[in-house]
């Protein structure tokens, strides 16, 4: 018998390219849950339009309006909780989380990140690998903790950097894997099959190696 659908919500600043992936298979329930919203931090965002088109409930908490971090955190935390989801996935937010609103998410809180992680923290992680002269890039999806992208890798995905390479085409080959890794990873976090365990990842109760699921 098939478990009861996960409620997830998606929280974006960008294109929302993950958050239609998960989107759409969610609709084609190769992921065992439904998007009970998107939140973006930008009220721009092509996210939210996204959202619009697919009949998802969507909120714009705008970052700017706020302070300091901790009182925009509170207020992303309220809208979270105002639909009780079982998954937050994180796909493409471009916001630092402070230690309290990932503790109060932890094991819950996914995130997507442009590297072979531990490689490449932070930002600008194409024209690196490219000044690096790197033959490989991808892309994580990790359980977020407080270290920033330094939570346990789930499944990473390669692909290849080729020497005319620029940055946007790097980022397009990468984001071809990230469409097809993130929402199996998002449903096996759906499916009870992965868990974060004293900051560690595991799969059908199997700790996970430092690069994820299979990795080489
Ligand atoms: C994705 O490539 C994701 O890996 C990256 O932002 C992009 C969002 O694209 N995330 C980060 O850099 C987080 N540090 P999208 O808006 O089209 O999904």
């Amino acid at each position: 018998m098939a478990s009861i659908k996960k409620r997830i919500v998606i929280v974006a600043s960008g294109s929302g390219s993950n958050a239609q992936a998960i989107i759409d298979a969610c609709a084609k329930e190769t992921v065992n849950g439904s998007v009970v919203k998107l939140i973006s931090n930008v009220p721009n965002a092509e996210a939210l339009t996204r959202a619009a088109q697919s009949n998802i409930p969507s909120n714009c908490i705008d970052h700017k309006i706020f302070s300091d971090r901790d009182s925009f955190d509170v207020a992303l935390a309220e809208e979270i909780d105002a639909v009780q989801p079982d998954i937050i996935v994180l796909a493409g937010f471009m916001r630092i989380l402070s230690d309290e609103f990932v503790a109060k998410y932890l094991g819950k809180l996914l995130n997507i990140h442009p590297s072979l992680l531990p490689k490449y923290t932070g930002m600008r992680t194409y024209q690196r690998a490219l000044d690096n002269e790197d033959h490989e890039h991808g892309t994580s999806v990790h359980f977020v903790t407080p270290e920033l992208d330094g939570g346990p890798v789930i499944l990473q995905a390669k692909v290849p950097v080729f020497e005319d390479d620029t940055v946007d085409e790097l980022a397009s080959r990468v984001k071809v894997q990230e469409h097809k890794i993130y929402p199996l990873v998002v449903n096996w976090l759906c499916n009870d099959r992965i868990a974060l365990i004293d900051m560690k990842a595991f799969f059908d109760g199997q700790e996970l190696p430092e690069c994820g699921y299979a990795s080489d």
